[in-house]
């Protein structure tokens, strides 16, 4: 098969490139515009593959996917390109607007227009799979997890473009018979994250010994999905799941963002004795912060359709990945230092400075 990835420079869907080359013989052709988040040395592994192929382009650009839809003839789209930050599309939902919403709505009309002209065969095989987040159904109370019935309720910029854009989706379905596909995942982690998200950032944070920001009393909880296990479920869903369906995803890990921060500190004690600054724990460099407006409370996912209807679960214990993304942060000073450009710093600070430390 061809398969056009959008967002395949980025955290998520440079995973799904590399497992689909290692363990496939499909056609990949990633579509990416390389924001500050895109970044093709996660492909470095794969990228020399006679079946890669990259195209530089921004989803919004009409002309632009046509052509690529044209040339390449994909059987399937996996469109996993957006803005992907809640804290920066509260400083700056424009962003987000344009390349969640619009981005999206214009790869459905290219994907639609290009659809009509395939034959009944290839009209059947086509899939349109959407890669949305868990954080569309808003936060959970302190019991209940998030089903596919849940109803949507978003709370930021961020879950309201991605609100919008699985809106979007379904309807290219029902009104144009698009056959579409879409999945809601929980927080993800492991290698080549961008470190602005909680995981990655605590590590290397500590490892320079600067603050760990925690966000209001660090009682908020996710439930973190190893990337790889994102990636084949992913790959679970857009062979083998059923039009108009859609799939979530989740790794049975609830935790407390607090809890996450101080298990990353324990490995850290153990893999880097050595500590900065004078410290003796790296929990020493806890701050609380102020919180996160509309932050939400709780997400947990309901996994059992994906697991009862496509045979998935996940294989990654939170203990073993958290361990091996540890390691791998701190095996992989060129790739951080690399990706971590001017523009980034200065959202860092900026990020940081705007947050009042707490007692
Ligand atoms: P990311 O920010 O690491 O990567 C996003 C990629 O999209 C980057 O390579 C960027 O260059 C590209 N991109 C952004 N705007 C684009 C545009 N207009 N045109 C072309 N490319 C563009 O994000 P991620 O964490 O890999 O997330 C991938 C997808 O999965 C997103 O749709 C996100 O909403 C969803 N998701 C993420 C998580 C998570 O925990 N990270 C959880 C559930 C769902
Ligand atoms: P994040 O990784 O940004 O993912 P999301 O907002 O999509 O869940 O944040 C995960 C949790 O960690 C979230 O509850 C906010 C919190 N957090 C902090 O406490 N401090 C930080 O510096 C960051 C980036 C996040």
């Amino acid at each position: 098969m061809r398969i056009i990835i959008t967002g395949g420079a980025g955290f998520i869907g440079s995973a799904v490139i590399r497992h689909l080359i290692k363990n496939s013989d499909h056609d990949i052709i990633n579509i990416d515009k390389l924001t500050y988040a895109g970044n093709l040395e996660s492909l470095k592994e794969v990228s020399a593959h006679q079946r890669y192929h990259f195209i530089h382009a921004d989803i919004c650009d009409s002309v632009a996917m046509h052509q690529a839809f044209e040339t390449h003839k994909p059987d399937v789209v996996m469109h996993l390109a957006a803005e992907s930050h809640v804290d920066r599309s509260i400083e700056g939902p424009a962003a987000f607007m344009e390349a969640n919403i619009i981005g999206t709505y214009t790869l459905l009309e290219t994907a639609r227009k290009y659809w009509l002209t395939l034959n009944d065969n290839g009209k059947h095989v086509f899939r349109f799979h959407h890669i949305s987040t868990d954080e569309v159904y808003g936060s959970l109370g302190e019991t209940g997890l998030f089903t596919e019935r849940s109803p949507y309720d978003p709370s930021s910029p961020y879950s309201a473009s991605k609100a919008s854009s699985d809106h979007l989706v379904r309807a290219w379905h029902r009104t144009y018979g698009l056959p579409v596909v879409v999945t809601n995942c929980s927080n993800n982690y492991g290698p080549y994250q961008f470190p602005e998200k909680l995981i990655p950032l605590m590590i290397l944070n500590a490892r320079t010994g600067k603050p760990l920001p925690v966000y209001g009393k660090g009682n908020q909880i996710r439930d973190w999905l190893y990337v790889e296990d994102h990636a084949r479920a992913l790959c679970k869903v857009v062979f083998e799941g059923q039009v108009g369906e859609t799939y979530n995803i989740g790794g049975h890990n609830e935790k407390t963002n607090l809890d996450v921060v101080r298990t990353l500190c324990a490995i850290l004690d153990d893999l880097l004795p050595n500590h900065p600054n004078g410290i003796t724990k790296y929990e020493q460099l806890i701050k609380y912060v102020t919180d996160r407006p509309g932050h939400d409370m709780r997400y947990a996912i309901d996994a059992s359709k994906i697991q009862n209807q496509l045979g998935w679960k996940p294989e990654e214990t939170f203990e073993s990945g958290i361990r091996k993304t540890v390691e791998w942060y701190l095996a992989n000073g060129a790739w951080v230092e690399h990706i971590t450009s001017g523009e980034y710093r200065h959202w860092l600070e900026k990020n940081y400075s705007q947050r009042t430390e707490m007692a």
